[in-house]
């Protein structure tokens, strides 16, 4: 007897079919025999769901920001069942023990899949943080951010030899910062300026060890993508946002990378074919957070929930393939990690987000994060109705499952590292 049936659902290439799971795998593709789980899912686009490789979970002490439940909430309810946290924490996960309680913090409340990043900081040995579980390095500050602090070159030289060293991926937040405190997004665009990104992905290529291919983590400048070394990952808030949609001062567009004027935004988005990633960065902060003067706010935006809403309406509209989506946001991100992708074949794993092609104004009241905000208030999203995990229904129609998001460690994982 077949778990789950889904009946008529439009597959990537336009074809119409059932898919049929058992014991959490899509076993058949095509006309299914009955189940005693079954959906009709006529006119649902079915595509593999997407793996965030960028998001700040938060949790810990910033549970008012955000916690994993309510992160994990959002990302299914995104069409995403797999995310990759950034180990800029408080504390940031720079040991194994602080890596270890991460992991059983996410396990405790997560709905999605996850993986971990660890930190990189001089002096500390990633060999242990590798063997602890570590999806990735970093991201690595460049330059500082909300809650990161910035190595030298000299140090983000010696780390980068020691990651590649172990064969790890690593993954870098390039920008260079000039000096001023902003009091507007125009000049926080020009204190962390295109040319400035330009310039550290350039010194990034002089001191990367040979052979190694880093991650870049969002590419906020059209110039920024042909320096750029490795996989190149840009966010949906580059995409979509720009200066002149918010007044001068407004601490709600505040991110860094900072957003670009209009016309960068859409050269931007006019080399769709040259970004490898796309990633969230979802980086939630309260609206009490935000509401100090521009010069205090913290930087970040949520947007792990509207990150496939908003390049679906994109796909509905013509402006970008159904095929170069699915790409960028299930097949590359793990071709990255080396981890298994989202997909139909018998090796992948099988999660899979269903859209009714239908867009809907996005509201935050209607969204899952905890901040309770999104810098996409009144954009177009096309949401899916019914999310898949592991075979099994997890969202369905804006009610959860509750199943327990499962834990992906990285591939230098050792069960009984010593120092563990
Ligand atoms: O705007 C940002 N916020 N950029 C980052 O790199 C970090 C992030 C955060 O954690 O809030």
């Amino acid at each position: 007897m077949l778990d789950l049936v889904l009946r008529n659902a439009t597959l990537p290439d336009g074809r119409v079919a059932d898919l049929a799971f058992q014991n959490g795998r899509l076993v058949h593709i095509g006309r299914a025999a009955r189940s005693d789980q079954e959906v009709d899912c006529t006119a649902l686009l079915c595509i593999p769901a997407a793996t965030d490789i960028h998001v700040h979970m938060r949790g810990g002490i910033q549970s008012a920001k955000e916690d994993w439940r309510t992160g994990s909430m959002a990302a299914l309810a995104g069409g995403v069942t797999m995310v990759v946290d950034q180990p800029n924490t408080i504390p940031p996960l720079l040991t194994p023990d602080r890596y270890l309680e991460r992991v059983l913090e996410a396990k405790e409340h997560a709905l999605c899949g996850f993986a971990i990043n660890a930190g990189v900081s001089p002096g500390v040995d990633p060999l242990h943080l590798w063997r602890a579980g570590a999806m990735a390095f970093g991201e690595i500050f460049a330059a500082p951010s909300s809650y990161g602090d910035a190595l030298t070159p000299e140090e983000l030289k010696q780390s980068l030899r020691s990651i590649h060293a172990l064969g790890a991926p690593a993954t870098i937040h390039a920008e260079e910062v000039g000096s001023g405190i902003p009091d507007s997004l125009q000049e926080h665009h020009q204190i962390r300026s295109p040319e400035g990104e330009v310039r550290s992905l350039q010194m990034i290529r002089d001191i990367l060890p040979p052979g190694m291919k880093p991650h870049i983590c969002h590419i906020s400048s059209s110039a920024s993508l042909p320096v750029a070394p490795g996989s190149k990952e840009v966010t949906p808030h580059h995409l979509f946002l720009s200066i002149e949609q918010f007044t001068p001062d407004d601490t709600f567009g505040r991110v860094n990378p900072p957003l670009r004027p209009e016309s960068e935004r859409r050269a931007l988005f006019a080399a769709w074919e040259s970004i490898d990633i796309i990633a969230s960065d979802h980086a939630p902060h309260t609206i009490e957070d935000k509401a100090v003067s521009f010069a205090e706010a913290p930087s970040g935006l949520p947007g792990v929930e509207t990150m496939l809403p908003l390049l679906m309406n994109e796909v509905r509209k013509g402006t970008i393939t159904l095929s170069s989506l699915i790409d960028k946001t299930a097949v590359a991100p793990c071709r990255v990690l080396g981890i298994p992708p989202a997909g139909f074949a018998p090796d992948q794993r099988h999660d899979f987000a269903l859209y009714p092609m239908e867009p809907v104004t996005i509201r935050s009241d209607t969204l899952h994060s905890k901040c309770g905000w999104t810098p996409y208030e009144g954009m177009e999203g096309v949401f899916p109705d019914l999310v898949v995990q592991n075979g099994e229904i997890v969202y369905y129609e804006s009610e959860y499952s509750c199943i327990p998001g499962i834990y992906l460690p990285g591939r230098g994982y050792q069960v009984g590292d010593p120092i563990q």
